[in-house]
């Protein structure tokens, strides 16, 4: 999705910082990009398809080195292709303004026939471009730049986050909105900053402000200045950030999903160990929500969420229905949202989300809340939008997760969803003390299990094992019972990566349609550990095997290995953590496949890694 960042500086030069912003927002997906810097009397704007790269290349000769203010972008296609016209910051021809967006003006085709029928020359293919006419319309007409900005908002239906820059007799002005995308603004002495990301802001301070949904923020050194839509002055928290950037760059691996994939052990003791109650048998949630009185009371959880973050879910729903015998509906955020859904009294909405701030969650979770479901949340970004609109949520403490394709996320969200299933087990004396204490005992062991299998040996082991099908035309993901999302997660993210298509099925469903695509040598990964279908597994690799599939099978079940032509050996642990032991192998077998196919794995083509639009 669109990246935004701005800044206006007291006395020192911005493009660099704005560079370096645009770079950390690279993570999220984007096909163009561009700045407009401010000095003087007039806007100078660079934009260029590509990457970054491309647009420095641009900015070589130094012209803009020196401006005081400036704001860029990285633009994600919605209306347009990707094209330098189309790349943002857009102007109204004026030379004194310029803007960027992230997010959707619903309404831009009838604003722009009104708009073009008083004289406005359009040139690009973008709903943006809407807004640069309105609010130019308005400056024009002596407005200041926020009231300029208000009085446009005003006109426009749709999703957005946004940041206008201005010349005011010859002084930049900087002002930023938000309905929707998320966004985050900050100011020392020297600089006003914004950006869609704390991530572009923590060159210059860790103490920020989250922009909220129909707030308006005039920028300046020393100075934030908020109202909401209809002027009046509102006051928001600044919160200290504590990730700092050494934590969101690569720290020697050649690609970010490589270093998260290999920090999952120690995002397992974060998220999970300081909330172990070895005694009691029980979990520790910090702040409310999750007391015996309200566990006991929930009848249903509704699980909403995207991608990866859903498939945490469905595991969720084995492990709560299994450990504390509430029953767990699972749903798309997308399919939630337009169904209809009747829900049962004394729900819960659980809404999960790495950054909190996809629209399909965000949207899902509202709905459900407004039906009278309490929303719970499990979520990696402190005050992202999920967390400020839930009554109770576990943070995931897996840090800055730049690849696009999540790793540390769904374990942090998988280990999350288990404590959860412990505490609501406790809580509703469907667990004992000592189930509690020996589920979280296996919890406290899979640590040492982890750093064992994320070793050379296996990645190794894979790297030989994805170089065998490198031609394959398509894969397929088998598994049962908790480990079926696991088979659609080592499928989701070979697609993601390695752009070969692969389908996650539920191993005993297999004889129902899909056996018919199976051909000899058809690589078919078998996700298997020992537990209460691991018997029913193995007989589903014999009918793969029947029809001359090439059987790679992934877990602890040595009986499968047996049966298997590949196969890679993960440590035993007990059923319901195999899931975050087996999905490594199948992140590493996507990584390498991708990289032999010369792949961009941190930033896979048309992915995103915050889906902020519909
Ligand atoms: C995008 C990302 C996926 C992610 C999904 C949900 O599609 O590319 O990796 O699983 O959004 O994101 P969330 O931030 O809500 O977990």
């Amino acid at each position: 999705m669109c990246g935004i960042v701005g800044a206006v500086s007291r006395s020192g030069a911005v493009l660099e910082g704005l560079i370096d912003g645009l770079r950390k927002l690279e993570y999220r997906g984007y096909d163009s990009c561009g700045v407009a810097m401010f000095e003087g009397e007039a806007v100078q704007i660079r934009r260029k398809v590509g990457r970054l790269s491309e647009l420095e290349k641009l900015l070589a000769d130094g012209a803009l080195a020196g401006a005081r203010a400036g704001i860029g972008h990285t633009r994600w296609a919605t209306h347009g292709k990707p094209s330098d016209e189309n790349a943002h910051p857009h102007t109204d021809g004026s030379g004194r303004m310029a803007l960027v967006h992230n997010g959707i003006i619903e309404n831009y085709l009838e604003l722009r026939e009104e708009l073009s029928a008083g004289g406005a020359v359009f040139r690009s293919e973008t709903d943006t471009e809407v807004l640069t006419h309105l609010v130019g319309r308005e400056l024009a007409r002596g407005r200041g730049l926020a009231e300029a900005v208000r009085l446009s908002l005003k006109r426009v239906q749709g999703y957005y986050a946004i940041a206008v820059m201005a010349l005011e007799n010859g002084q930049p002005r900087l002002v930023c909105a938000r309905q929707g995308p998320p966004l985050v603004v900050a100011a020392t002495n020297e600089i006003g900053l914004c950006g869609s990301d704390v991530l572009a802001l923590l060159k210059y301070t860790r103490d920020v402000v989250f922009v909220e949904d129909g707030d308006i923020v005039e920028l300046a050194p020393g100075r934030l200045s908020i109202t909401d839509f209809d002027g009046r002055p509102v006051t928001r928290a600044v919160r200290h950030v504590d990730w700092d950037e050494e934590a969101a760059s690569k720290g020697g691996y050649p690609h970010h999903m490589l270093k998260e994939i290999h920090e999952q052990p120690d995002v397992l003791a974060r998220t999970a160990f300081d909330r172990i109650l070895q005694v009691e048998g029980d979990v520790d949630f910090e702040g409310p929500g999750f007391d015996d009185a309200r566990l006991c009371a929930l009848e249903r959880i509704q699980v909403v969420a995207c991608g990866t973050a859903l498939h945490a879910g469905m595991i969720g729903k084995y492990l709560i229905e299994n450990l504390a015998g509430v029953a767990v509906d699972c749903d798309y955020a997308s399919e939630f949202r337009y169904r209809e859904p009747v829900l049962a009294p004394r729900s819960a909405v659980l809404a999960i989300s790495q950054s909190g701030e996809t629209a399909d969650t965000l949207a899902a979770m509202r709905l459900a809340r407004e039906r009278g479901l309490a929303p719970l949340s499990i979520c990696n970004v402190q005050g992202s939008t999920v967390v400020r609109e839930s009554e109770a949520v576990i943070l995931t403490h897996a840090g800055p997760e730049i690849g696009v394709a999540s790793t540390k996320a769904f374990v942090a969200q998988v280990i999350a969803c288990y404590l959860f299933a412990v505490r609501l087990g406790r809580a509703r004396g469907k667990l004992s003390v000592e189930q509690g204490r020996e589920l979280l005992d296996e919890l406290r062991r899979l640590r040492a299990r982890l750093e064992g299998l994320i070793t050379e040996k296996t990645v190794d082991q894979v790297r030989a094992v994805a170089a065998k099908h490198l031609k394959a035309k398509g894969f397929f993901f088998l598994g049962r019972g908790v480990n079926f999302p696991v088979a659609l997660e080592g499928a989701l993210k070979l697609k993601e990566i390695s752009y070969v298509h692969a389908e996650g099925y539920a191993a005993g469903e297999m004889k129902h349609g899909p056996i018919a695509l199976i051909e000899p040598g058809m690589p078919i990964v078998v996700i298997n550990s020992p537990g209460r279908v691991a018997d029913k597994v193995r007989s589903n690799i014999e009918q793969v095997k029947a029809r001359g599939g090439h059987v790679i099978s992934v877990g602890a079940d040595e009986a499968s290995h047996k049966l298997a032509d590949d196969a890679i050996r993960v440590p035993a642990c007990s059923e319901w953590l195999s899931p975050l032991l087996n999905v490594v192998p199948l992140q590493l077998f996507a990584y390498h496949h991708a990289l032999a196919r010369g792949c961009d794995i941190d930033k896979p083509r048309n992915l995103a890694k915050s889906v902020t639009v519909e």
